[in-house]
């Protein structure tokens, strides 16, 4: 499924689950992996959300593009399993492409979230996982894509910039806005510091949406995501 088709897609985990059928089943949570390359911060407040059962959530496994990263440590620390595939072990970054999308596949994620992952998928990532491909981003897009947001709003003289939590799609930032939240740039503001400023937000607000996306499923028409009272429809991210 591409974006930008009017094709509806329904996903949702675990509140809803047992209520329609005699039987009751217990509550199931929501697979996730995790993509990273380098502090995980974004990750460890994912970790941390999941340890209260009534997230809706779990971490099972964390993928990264680089060893040595503080984001591999805090897996390893969870008690995560992990994989790494760096693109310059595979002969071309197709194969890196379906290596990671293979390695993701293994875990059966309801969500993948790239969390600070700094690659972009290819094909065989997008097709496999289309709709329930999350990333967060340092600014609120459209404004600002790419690798430099905080740098280049910042030279912008923005007053106001903040992150957005979106579905991937194949261009740059460019897939449909699931969440966004504003931060006010200061004077004095470096990117360092801004950057600092607005991860605090982000973190909160990828918590916030992968937990309700999670516990209510979502849908897409269009551009326009809807996240929340979609229990009754397809429990795909329960079943990854
Ligand atoms: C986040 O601001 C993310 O949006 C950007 O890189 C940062 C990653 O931070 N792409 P962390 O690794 O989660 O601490």
């Amino acid at each position: 499924m591409r974006f930008g088709q009017v094709t509806p897609i329904t996903a949702g985990a675990g509140r809803g689950a047992g209520r329609r059928g005699a039987v009751k089943v217990a509550r199931m949570t929501a697979r996730l992996v995790v993509l990273v390359s380098g502090a995980g911060t974004n990750l460890q407040a994912l970790l941390d959300a999941c340890a209260d059962p009534s997230y809706g959530a779990r971490v099972v496994a964390v993928g990264a593009d680089r060893t040595g990263i503080e984001g591999l440590a805090r897996a390893h620390r969870a008690g995560v399993p992990t994989f790494t595939h760096q693109v310059s072990d595979h002969p071309d970054r197709a194969a890196w492409d379906r290596a990671v999308a293979r390695s993701c596949a293994r875990f059966q994620p309801g969500l993948v979230v790239s969390a600070g992952f700094m690659k972009l998928a290819g094909q065989d990532f997008l097709d496999r996982f289309a709709g329930r491909f999350v990333n967060t981003h340092p600014s609120l897009l459209p404004a600002f894509p790419g690798m430099h947001a905080v740098r280049d709003a910042l030279a912008y003289g923005v007053k106001v910039t903040g992150c957005t939590v979106f579905l991937v799609d194949a261009g740059t930032d460019t897939g449909p806005v699931i969440a966004q939240e504003a931060v006010p740039v200061g004077e004095d503001d470096d990117v360092a510091s801004l950057h600092e400023r607005i991860k605090v937000t982000e973190r909160a607000l990828l918590v916030d949406t992968v937990g309700r996306m999670v516990r209510g499923g979502w849908s897409v028409q269009g551009r326009t995501v809807l996240v929340g009272h979609h229990e009754a429809a397809a429990n795909q991210a329960r079943q990854g």
